[in-house]
């Protein structure tokens, strides 16, 4: 049984992080007239009321989503663009997940698949994607879904794989299902999200990912302080394979900025790095950059 719901993290600093990187794909596979598949292992309920008593309990959005102003962000006209849709009176109220955000993007001759396994929350995902005949909403494990799916028809698609790591052998299954994924196809855009609550997990995925033969990986981290123990979520990544070539340009452009804007301490940092290259032996280029708040 399930305990995680996300309507009580919606619009923290990783959801921020997150949806700006899979915006920044999306715009990116729009670019061309081919169809596309987005495939959302993990879904969510899709959109989150900020003033439910879930999201008001640990108020994570006022340090999230909240601090960012759209007229500071023009660099972040496309999400912005889609959080006014969900809130037309100008006042932040509700904030759309990655399944919402992915229906902006997907046109008539693409399709969208949205797992999710909280029998809760896929109710209301079905609710908020109602009559959309370019989505499906499957009550079922993602990470088992994705490989029934690949590859896509198209050859063309982005995969996003969103655990909420409740369940601690995800470190290992985000890995193993994304090394099967890449064996059915190499062309598709994966982008993995993963906290950083103990940096021990996220030191031996990203060694794993290093050595795991695949290439064009980068990682973007956002850390609103240095790591602590004990302290709950204070840092979050994505890990991109075969990344869109302006996405590292622009988020190592956005990430100083974000960190100016989020970080909470002195130790307030960002990691905008290519973890493997084109070719695998350029891989390891990794470039740490501190940054004071
Ligand atoms: C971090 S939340 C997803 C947030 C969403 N991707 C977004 O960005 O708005 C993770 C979700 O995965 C669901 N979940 C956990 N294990 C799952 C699995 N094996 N397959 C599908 N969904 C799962 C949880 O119920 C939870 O709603």
């Amino acid at each position: 049984m399930l305990s995680y719901r996300h309507s009580y993290h919606a619009g923290n600093h990783a959801d921020v992080l997150k949806h700006i990187v899979i915006i920044e794909i999306f715009e990116h596979l729009l670019k061309k007239d081919s169809p596309f598949e987005y495939i959302d292992t993990h879904s969510g309920a899709g959109l989150y009321n900020l003033h439910s008593e879930y999201a008001e309990k640990r108020k994570e959005y006022s340090k999230g989503i909240a601090k960012l102003k759209s007229k500071a962000w023009p660099e972040l006209c496309s999400y912005f663009k889609v959080l006014a849709k969900h809130n037309p009176e100008d006042e932040l109220n509700d904030y759309p997940g990655s399944p919402l955000i992915a229906m902006e993007y997907l046109r008539n001759k693409d399709r969208g698949w949205f797992y999710e396994l909280h029998s809760k929350d896929v109710e209301i995902l079905k609710q908020n994607t109602a009559n959309n005949k370019r989505i499906k909403v499957m009550f079922q494990d993602g990470f088992v879904g994705l490989l029934s799916l690949l590859p896509p028809a198209s050859r063309r698609g982005l995969v996003l794989i969103d655990p909420s790591y409740e369940i601690k052998t995800d470190y290992e299954r985000v890995f193993e299902v994304i090394v099967k994924a890449y064996k059915k196809s190499a062309t598709c855009i994966y982008a993995l999200w993963y906290p950083v609550v103990d940096r021990n997990y996220i030191n031996q995925l990203e060694k794993k990912f290093i050595n795991s033969g695949i290439k064009k990986i980068q990682r973007f981290e956002l850390g609103i302080s240095a790591d602590l123990r004990n302290s709950g979520m204070t840092a979050s990544g994505m890990i991109v394979i075969n990344p869109p070539w302006q996405l590292r340009g622009k988020m190592s452009r956005l990430l100083p900025r974000l960190v100016e804007t989020l970080g909470e301490s002195k130790g307030a940092f960002f990691k905008c790095d290519e973890l493997v290259g084109e070719s695998l032996r350029n891989g390891n280029h990794i470039v740490k950059t501190p940054h004071s708040a």
